[in-house]
């Protein structure tokens, strides 16, 4: 199953990619995890990256593009992979496309979760991560056990430097700006599907599940 999750920051990608990781056993390759990682490492793509990240901008296409292309190539990848937040542009959407066209496997569905700006706002406001096994949290919609520490490991929970209302506000206009168009993008070419994200994760776990069947009986 080779599917994107497309929407606004916030809206539930990376929730709702875990779930589907755990259910069909593919991998989610997330580029905002990969270039937070580059970012922790130092390296110089890292480097690069962070000065566009904490600004609540996106990093430049070629770079983001060279790392998923990179990714895609991975043995994990041969039975599908969940694509969450990318691509974020018309040029990367593209590049995908050409890269999946080369090795001859298309994407199958592209699902879009709307979320109003305000449910946004809280959203990303209150999430906490996890800095040793990286599990989300969020403060009243999904709160760990013991305030601050995490349920799986035990680990101290942080908060996103892009978390921060000025830079959720700033990451939101970007969407808007470079991102939305993707929607109209995808609906042409027959392969959106939109998920109402307003609802609690488990009701929307359950609708992105109706529509991986979809997706799958259409081949
Ligand atoms: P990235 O890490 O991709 O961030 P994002 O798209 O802004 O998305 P988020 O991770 O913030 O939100 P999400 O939709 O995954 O929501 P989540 O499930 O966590 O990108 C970060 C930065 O990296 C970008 O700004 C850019 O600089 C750069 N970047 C990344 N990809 C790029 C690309 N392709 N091109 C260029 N630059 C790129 O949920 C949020 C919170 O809400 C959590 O606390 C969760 O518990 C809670 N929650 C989730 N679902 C529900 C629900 N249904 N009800 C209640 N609470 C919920």
């Amino acid at each position: 199953m080779r599917i994107v999750l497309l929407g606004p920051p916030g809206c539930g990608k990376g929730t709702q990619a875990k779930e589907i990781v755990s259910s069909y056993n593919i991998p989610q390759i997330s580029t905002g995890d990969m270039l937070r990682l580059a970012v922790k490492n130092g390296s110089p793509m890292g480097k690069e990256a962070k000065k566009f990240m904490d600004e609540g901008l996106l990093v430049p296409d070629k770079v983001v593009i060279g790392i998923v292309e990179e990714r895609l190539q991975g043995n994990d990848c041969q039975d599908g992979f969940i694509l969450d937040g990318f691509p974020r542009t018309i040029p990367q959407a593209d590049a995908l496309e050409e890269v999946l066209k080369k090795i001859g496997r298309p994407l199958q569905g592209v699902i879009s979760f709307e979320v109003d700006d305000a449910i946004l706002i809280e959203r990303l406001s209150g999430r906490r991560i996890c800095k040793e096994c990286g599990c989300g949290y969020h403060v009243s919609f999904d709160p760990p056990r013991v305030e601050g520490k995490c349920d799986k490991c035990g680990g101290e929970l942080f908060q996103r430097d892009d978390d921060k209302r000025e830079t959720i506000k700033e990451r939101l206009e970007v969407y808007r700006r470079q991102t939305a168009s993707l929607l109209s993008y995808y609906k042409e070419k027959g392969l959106l599907f939109s998920v109402d994200g307003t609802n609690d994760i488990g009701k929307v776990r359950n609708d992105v599940q109706n529509v991986i069947l979809k997706i799958r009986a259409s081949g």
